[in-house]
């Protein structure tokens, strides 16, 4: 029988590499994504395979009840990936509001609605193929000093509101499992880069900004350090953990590739101006040392041996190889990223896909 899998926040970055991969190699699942379309929210990202036969899109909010509970109702869905966040720590400092109800209460609702159509009165799974999958962050660990690394056991400190939303959701998902006895599996995931990713975070941004001639705002000294992982990579992981990952379980996910600010930006400079043709060092001279996020966290790394040992993944890319395809991919897909900055991609929709 066909499978139907929810996945959420798939016109994000991340949740758009996860839905194209599933799509493509699963033509057995009917997948349906389901994003609200925030600022962040891009079908571009999805318009190679979006007319596939296996793949539905639904224009709601997570945090609408009502809404969610008709998509159960419609879909019977068998599985949930969900990723629908807000994502940018800079946003929830100024806007903490809008993680509290996406990232928690929008959780919760999804929690709820799978619990209805998956569990019985007493708590037992109607089938035992169910699986509610949700997909967090390294951050909720804390800041680590210049030693050390997350590891799954590793206890919770977020900083930001950004972390304590997605800490919040974590704990809110094993209560489930607990509680109700929820078929569910989490993973922790560093940084990701790659194709598609909106430019209001660090390589984007400054990849629009150097090629604009730009300033490339570094936080405070550029010292803070964070593990980058290819989007891509981070896409086969979430296939791996869907499919093979104990229920119950965590898994920490990272690239094991460390890199202070400063540094992965002076390296960005030289791919960028060996891709533009600039004269060695002109990118350089764009880097302006700005005031220090509140409350930033130093260092970030991730011990993703679990992953790796017991479901035989590992990262594919090395970082020059995947900064270069990533500063590629961003000079290529102009259009793109001049829709993003001028506002132009929400036009599109109307035009192209929502009927509203
Ligand atoms: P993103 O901001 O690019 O995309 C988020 C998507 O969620 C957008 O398409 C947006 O429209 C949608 N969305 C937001 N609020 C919604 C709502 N109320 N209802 C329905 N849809 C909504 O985020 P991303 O960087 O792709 O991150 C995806 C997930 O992965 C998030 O849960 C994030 O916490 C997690 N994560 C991200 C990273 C990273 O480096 N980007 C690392 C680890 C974990
Ligand atoms: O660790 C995983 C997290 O990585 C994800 O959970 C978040 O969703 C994702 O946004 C990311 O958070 P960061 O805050 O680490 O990413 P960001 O790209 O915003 O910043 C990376 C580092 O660069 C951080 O130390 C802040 C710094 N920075 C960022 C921007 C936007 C700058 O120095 N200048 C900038 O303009």
């Amino acid at each position: 029988m066909k499978k139907n899998i929810l996945i959420t926040g798939g016109a994000g970055f991340i949740g758009s590499h996860v839905v194209r991969l599933f799509v493509n190699k699963y033509p057995e699942y009917t997948i349906v994504n389901l994003d609200k379309l925030t600022y962040a929210g891009n079908l571009e990202n999805l318009k190679d395979i979006d007319k596939k036969p296996n793949y539905i899109f639904e224009k709601a909010d997570i945090c609408d009840s009502k809404a969610i509970d008709e998509l159960f109702d419609k879909y019977q869905f068998s599985g949930v990936i969900h990723l629908a966040a807000e994502s940018h720590v800079d946003r929830s400092i100024s806007d903490p509001m809008a993680f509290i109800n996406t990232n928690i209460i929008g959780t919760v609702n999804l929690l709820n609605a799978a619990r209805k159509t998956w569990l019985t009165t007493n708590n037992e799974q109607r089938t035992t193929n169910n699986l509610f999958y949700h997909i967090s962050t390294d951050e909720v660990y804390g800041s680590l000093s210049e030693e050390g690394m997350f590891v799954e056991e590793t206890s919770y400190d977020p900083r930001s509101p950004y972390s304590a939303s997605k800490a919040s959701s974590d704990h809110l998902v094993r209560a489930y499992h607990h509680t109700y006895k929820m078929p569910v599996v989490i993973s922790n995931c560093s940084n990701n880069y790659g194709p598609n990713q909106f430019p209001e975070k660090l390589i984007p941004l400054a990849i629009n900004n150097i090629k604009n001639n730009k300033a490339v705002p570094v936080y405070g000294k550029g010292e803070n350090i964070r593990d980058w992982l290819f989007v891509e990579d981070h896409a086969n992981a979430i296939d791996l953990i869907f499919h093979n990952g104990i229920v119950g379980e965590t898994y920490n996910i990272g690239g094991n590739n460390e890199w202070k600010n400063i540094d992965l930006i002076y390296q960005l400079c030289k791919e960028m101006d060996l891709q533009l043709g600039r004269e060695k060092g002109t990118s350089e001279k764009l880097i302006t040392f700005v005031k220090d996020r509140a409350g930033h966290d130093l260092r970030y790394a991730i011990d993703s041996s679990k992953i790796q040992k017991e479901l035989g993944w590992k990262p594919s890319l090395q970082f020059e190889e995947g900064l270069r395809k990533t500063v590629e991919w961003y000079l290529k897909n102009d259009v793109w990223l001049t829709n993003i900055v001028s506002g132009d991609y929400e036009k599109y929709y109307d035009k192209q896909y929502v009927k509203r």
